[in-house]
């Protein structure tokens, strides 16, 4: 709606020879709809006073009797600004016009690569892994729902040191193939990490059999190779349980096939030189305000690193799609990471798709330190999602009847929510007691608003007919509230942050429940009835796709 009103503003200033302003939405909601703030800046450009130019513009719009059905009132407002408060008839015009696939959505079609999860081998998945999931798969929904070509892949950690510790473990106790199971890799990893930060002698074995793995040494490549199949099981069924799924399960090692190709043309190019015995590409430019060290490339022992497996992965994905765009996302403390990776590869050309580093904050638990468990350890997701699922049947009495599915349903819902609803970039408390509840900014309160209305239309039927009229302030926000997802969306969308949907969801649930306190949907004239149905209807469906690109789902129940 915004951009109609901008435009026929717009075509009203251009007739009269003043050049294009930007509205935008009133930050005083109370006051009107939209503003337009460039009053100012136009009124220098002509040396004129922003009084007498906005009372000319507000004079204007209101001249026009073909354009006087898009206005309800235009003001100039000092010392500054032009307020716009929209009429009725645009409000339901650009509802009706909502009612569509895509509600109004411009698409687009760009190819992306998208790298997230990115778990490791071995090793239990983590809070940290949680986040990565969790906005990865979000993040990708949003470009698909945009209608891009989406490639996601998960990128596993399936050839550093950690695989070195457990094939030393494996064979210091003499594991046979078979009984390399889950239960084992979950207490071998942990006891060799402990092991290794005591003992150099065994730290630098484990090092020796992950260097030889890496240069192809065939048995303890197949044992990488059970390794994996065990732990990628484990990884599979946490990611199926939390609805996220990838194309493409590729990983560190796939990498390690294009490092020789990589080093010959980083060599070709000069970009590789020696530096105290390891080998590495200078990623600083001029500009830089704080010091960005060398990218490693190899390691004075021959090993590569994970910047290299990094940089092979660019050029494997930019053969193999040609992306206008590869995105990761991980946790904040690899931002330099990529930048090194990032300018290397654009230094070396093995790419001209655009890099985006996603990066995400903390999670923290309600002592404000990194999130852990009742046990008292660094929690596995299992653990967490269990945690969650016990914290919501706590909250009440017959929570303790719902079904499985139900709960896990919103047992996701209850996590997904929390993390989606802040800004990926900052750390956030998880408090089950508070994100569990079905008041507040929370999953449940949500779930809950979409299954009070999903009922009411089932009681009292749908309607397909939406006219003019609107009928009282709630009702007038509530219609306002719907049409901000364009908006919404886009912010979403462009700055990669799921936190302006979820923020979206919050304000429509807060408008529908306040609309539906003060007027009696029921009980209301046909024709009145027809067109909130309408409204409930349309929320609904909103309410529901705007879920799935948080990937909640909704209970049958609550
Ligand atoms: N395995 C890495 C970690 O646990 C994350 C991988 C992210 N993706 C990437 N292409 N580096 O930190």
């Amino acid at each position: 709606m915004v951009e109609v009103i901008e435009n026929i503003f717009n075509e009203i200033l251009e007739r009269n020879g003043i050049t294009k302003l930007r509205l935008v939405k009133s930050n005083r909601p109370d006051l009107c709809d939209l503003q337009c703030n460039e009053v100012f800046k136009l009124a220098k450009s002509l040396n004129m006073a922003p009084m007498d130019i906005g009372n000319k513009i507000v004079k204007l719009v209101n001249e026009y009797p073909e354009f006087s059905k898009y206005f309800n009132k235009v003001e100039f407002a000092m010392p500054g600004f032009i307020n716009i408060t929209v009429s009725d008839y645009i409000i339901n015009e650009s509802l009706r016009n909502m009612d569509k696939p895509l509600f109004n959505i411009t698409p687009s079609n760009q190819t992306y690569v998208i790298d997230y999860g990115g778990p490791n081998i071995a090793k239990p998945l983590h809070v940290g892994h949680l986040r990565s999931a969790i906005i990865g798969e979000s993040i990708k929904r949003i470009l698909k729902y945009k209608g891009n070509n989406v490639i996601s892949d998960v990128h596993l950690g399936d050839y550093g040191l950690q695989i070195g510790e457990v094939i030393y473990a494996i064979k210091r106790d003499g594991i046979k193939n078979e009984d390399i199971t889950l239960e084992y890799l979950n207490k071998a990893y942990p006891e060799m990490s402990a092991l290794c930060k005591v003992d150099e002698d065994i730290k630098r074995e484990c090092e020796q059999i992950t260097k030889d793995m890496q240069e192809g040494n065939i048995e303890y490549n197949e044992l990488c190779d059970i390794i994996s199949k065990v732990s990628i099981s484990d990884i599979k069924r946490i990611y199926d349980s939390l609805d996220v799924s990838f194309d493409l399960w590729d990983s560190e090692r796939t990498a390690y096939k294009y490092i020789p190709e990589l080093e010959d043309l980083l060599n070709k190019k000069g970009i590789l030189y020696k530096s105290e015995g390891a080998m590495v590409i200078d990623v600083k430019e001029d500009s830089d305000t704080k010091e960005i060290p060398p990218m490693i490339f190899q390691k004075s022992n021959g090993a590569y690193l994970y910047g290299t497996t990094d940089m092979a992965t660019i050029y494997d994905r930019e053969n193999r799609f040609k992306p206008d765009d590869i995105l990761y996302v991980t946790d904040d403390r690899q931002a330099m990471h990529f930048k090194q990776v990032f300018r290397a590869s654009l230094k070396a050309e093995i790419t001209d798709s655009k890099l985006e580093h996603l990066p995400y904050g903390t999670v923290n638990g309600v002592d404000g330190k990194p999130y852990k468990t009742r046990k008292g350890d660094a929690p596995s997701l299992s653990d967490m999602l269990e945690e969650t699922k016990d914290g919501f049947i706590a909250k009440k009495e017959e929570n303790k009847n719902m079904s499985d599915e139900d709960l896990n349903i919103i047992t996701n819902a209850i996590i997904k929510f929390a993390d989606l609803s802040n800004d990926r970039e900052k750390d956030y408390i998880f408090d089950i007691d508070k994100f569990s509840s079905v008041v507040g900014k929370t999953g449940p309160y949500i779930l809950y608003t979409y299954l009070r209305f999903n009922k009411i239309l089932k009681e009292e039927g749908k309607s397909t007919i939406l006219s003019d009229t609107i009928y009282n302030k709630t009702d007038r926000d509530l219609r306002m509230s719907i049409l901000d997802l364009n908006n919404s969306f886009e912010s979403a969308y462009t700055l990669r942050k799921p936190n302006y949907i979820a923020e979206y969801l919050y304000n429509l649930c807060t408008a529908l429940n306040n609309f539906y306190q003060v007027n009696h949907v029921k009980g209301s004239d046909d024709n009145v009835k027809n067109d909130w149905l309408y409204i409930i209807e349309l929320s609904t469906k909103i309410i529901k796709e705007m879920l799935s690109l948080l990937a909640i789902d909704v209970p049958s129940k609550m």
